[in-house]
């Protein structure tokens, strides 16, 4: 009898001594973390889309961690403790089939590719094995007023009704858009994060640029990962969602301020060709070098026909310098 007391009771104690070691004690030293600089608390409708994402198992293919590697610069600066202050139990996650999520908020900050994408994402990047989450949205003869239609291209639309986003792809969109990196003051691993931040490219400078006074091949793989998701490879856009680059009067225009200015800055509620976009462009001032501005802009304006004049630096910079 005793022998069985000292046997039970043992090895429960050592079992509850191993659980406070390893979980309990951990977890509420890591509860006491602060939230980083800028790092914010979670709406009601960006929670509820947080849930949406872990009950559709977005993340068995995408991460929010960013690693201090230069494989993971392009997700942002190395995720830090109080990053996730607000967002506990952690979506870490350890499959990347798809990009690190971190800062999507600011990758690709428009409402309207976010829906078209999760609506089916070939419709945006024809080479996804995303899964479509097309239930995700309803199917209407009419469109409710207030709400905004989904612009889906022809070819992934349904064959009748207009498509509008449910409840549960507004709320997944909103916690979507919230995921954003505050900057790290140096310190706080501030400087680590600078030295993984994307350096301004002096080296472009340095490349030999290619015949026409640009970096063709630069200016081709900054398209592809800034501009190519909206206005496509093809430069044709998505009817009614991203305008056309291809043949488009600003691209083609020899004087390049507008041009210029809409990559920079932005845009909303341009006419552009006789059509308006209900979405914005993003602006990319923050992002891009000057040099990568240059390389882009004439890649865009010796592609697909178009015959724009070359842009230079100071032209860049100039307009730069005039503010949005
Ligand atoms: C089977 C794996 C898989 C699942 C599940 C999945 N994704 Fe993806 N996702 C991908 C792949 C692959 C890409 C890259 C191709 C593309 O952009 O469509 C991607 C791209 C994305 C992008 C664009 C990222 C960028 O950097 O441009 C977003 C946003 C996204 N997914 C959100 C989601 C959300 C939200 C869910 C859950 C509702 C989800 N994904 C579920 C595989 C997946
Ligand atoms: C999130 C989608 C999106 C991305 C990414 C994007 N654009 Fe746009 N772009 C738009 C939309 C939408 C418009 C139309 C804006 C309007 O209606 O005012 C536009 C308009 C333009 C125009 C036409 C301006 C005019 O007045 O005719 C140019 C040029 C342009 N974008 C270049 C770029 C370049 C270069 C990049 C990459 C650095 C880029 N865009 C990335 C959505 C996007």
């Amino acid at each position: 009898m005793n022998k069985l007391v000292l046997i039970v009771g043992g090895s429960t104690l050592v079992y509850f001594c191993l659980a406070m070691l390893m979980g309990v004690i951990p977890g509420y030293e890591l509860s006491k973390t602060p939230p980083g600089p800028g790092v914010e608390p979670l709406t009601g409708l960006q929670a509820e889309g947080r849930d949406v994402y872990v009950a559709e198992g977005c993340s068995y293919c995408h991460t929010q961690q960013v690693r201090p590697l230069n494989q993971d610069k392009i997700f942002g600066r190395p995720s830090a403790a109080g990053d996730f202050a607000y967002q506990t139990p952690e979506l870490l996650g350890s499959e990347r089939t798809g990009p690190d999520l971190t800062t999507i908020g600011t990758r690709q900050p428009s409402e309207v590719w976010q829906y078209i994408h999760l609506y089916n994402p070939r419709a945006v990047v024809p080479q996804s094995i995303m899964p479509s989450f097309a239930w995700m949205f309803d199917v209407v003869d009419e469109l409710p007023k207030g709400e905004t239609a989904v612009p889906l291209p022809a070819a992934y639309a349904p064959a009748k009704g207009t498509v509008v986003p449910s409840q549960q792809a507004k709320a997944l969109v909103a916690y979507l858009m919230s995921l954003k990196q505050a900057p790290l003051p140096p310190g706080q691993g501030g400087a680590m994060a600078a030295a993984a931040t994307p350096a301004a490219t002096p080296a472009a400078a340095a490349v030999a640029p290619s015949t026409g006074g640009f970096d063709a091949a630069k200016g081709a793989a900054l398209y592809t990962a800034n501009c190519s998701a909206c206005h496509q490879a093809t430069g044709e856009g998505l009817p009614g969602a991203f305008p056309p680059l291809k043949g488009n009067a600003a691209v083609n225009d020899d004087d390049p301020t507008l041009h210029i200015h809409t990559v920079l800055y932005g845009a909303h509620d341009v006419i552009i060709g006789g059509v308006t976009y209900g979405s914005p462009m993003p602006p990319f001032a923050s992002q891009l070098s000057d040099e990568d501005i240059v390389n882009i802009i004439d890649h865009e304006r010796s592609s697909w026909g178009n015959h724009g004049k070359p842009v230079t630096a100071a032209q860049v910079a100039a307009e730069r310098a005039k503010g949005n």
